[in-house]
């Protein structure tokens, strides 16, 4: 396995306190740790269909075909398999995190296959369908309700976890925004598949959120295709290419913040698309 990264700094996401996942001697790390890789099995390769364009060869990877859904089941599982071989999580673990949706409801999946209590963080925008499916599945859920300065949630979600992993003992904060694992993730999973479909390639379009996915994919897909360009595709009102964060509607692109993870990707160009 080749490294993309250097060793992660643990201590600085976000000023956010990380979870010290202390193991229990009586329980050894590794049960989790299998049971964890038992799920590797569920992320089979999302299929690559080819859209009927004239003039050019356009492709778009289904993640929707994802176990619970989404491209962040990816995430969701490397974050909390490369934690559990750490020893940062053990059973006794409360995982905490902020999410609009598709990341909730990955973890809250896979912590619930795994044993694992999670917490997640919403806000009124999440979708009914996913609410009441994080509702159903995770004891407690909370969501804020109060805008914050940008006009969005996510700075109240965020500050709403700071406070969680402070009052709750073994909490440990994912931090999608800036754990290094997710680009892990995506330079390991989603961008080797490409990479195996694909001899060549001349562009490549890549919604971005938290960049843990531009991030990964962009790093890989410029080691093999040395000429590819990496579209960064955004959404007018997010904050992430540096404009003035407005009210957005459409979960899942843009950000009312500039993720730590965007440092790491390797992007050409930004296009941004309008909500109307
Ligand atoms: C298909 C797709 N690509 C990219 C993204 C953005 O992901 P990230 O948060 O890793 O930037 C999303 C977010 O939900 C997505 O659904």
């Amino acid at each position: 396995m080749q490294n993309i990264v250097s060793p992660p700094n643990r201590t600085s996401h976000y000023g956010l306190a990380r979870g010290r996942g202390q193991l229990d001697p009586q329980i050894p790390a590794s049960r989790l740790v299998t049971r964890l890789k038992l799920l590797r099995n569920t992320l089979r390769p999302t299929p690559h269909v080819q859209l009927a364009v004239k003039g050019m060869n356009l492709f778009a990877k289904l993640e929707y075909v994802n176990p619970v859904g989404s491209i962040k089941d990816r995430a969701a599982y490397w974050i909390l398999t490369r934690a559990a071989e750490r020893g940062e999580i053990c059973e006794q673990t409360t995982v905490i995190e902020s999410s609009s949706g598709n990341f909730a409801a990955a973890l809250a999946a896979f912590t619930r296959l795994v044993g694992l209590r999670f917490i997640p963080v919403i806000d009124p925008n999440i979708s009914g369908a996913y609410e009441s499916f994080l509702r159903r599945i995770c004891p407690t859920v909370v969501k804020v309700e109060d805008r914050d300065d940008t006009g969005g949630f996510l700075k109240s979600r965020l500050q709403k976890v700071k406070e969680l992993c402070a009052t709750i003992p073994n909490a440990y904060w994912t931090n999608q925004y800036g754990n290094l694992d997710a680009m892990e993730a995506h330079y390991e999973l989603t961008a080797t598949e490409i990479c195996a479909d694909f001899d060549s390639l001349d562009y490549v379009f890549i919604g971005v959120s938290t960049a843990g996915t531009i991030a990964g994919v962009s790093r890989r897909l410029k080691e093999h295709y040395p000429n590819v360009r990496v579209i960064a595709v955004d959404a007018e009102g997010s904050a992430i290419f540096g404009g003035a964060p407005r009210k957005r509607h459409i979960p899942g692109v843009g950000s009312s913040i500039v993720p730590p993870l965007l440092s790491h990707a390797r992007i050409d160009d930004i296009v941004l698309i309008s909500e109307r």
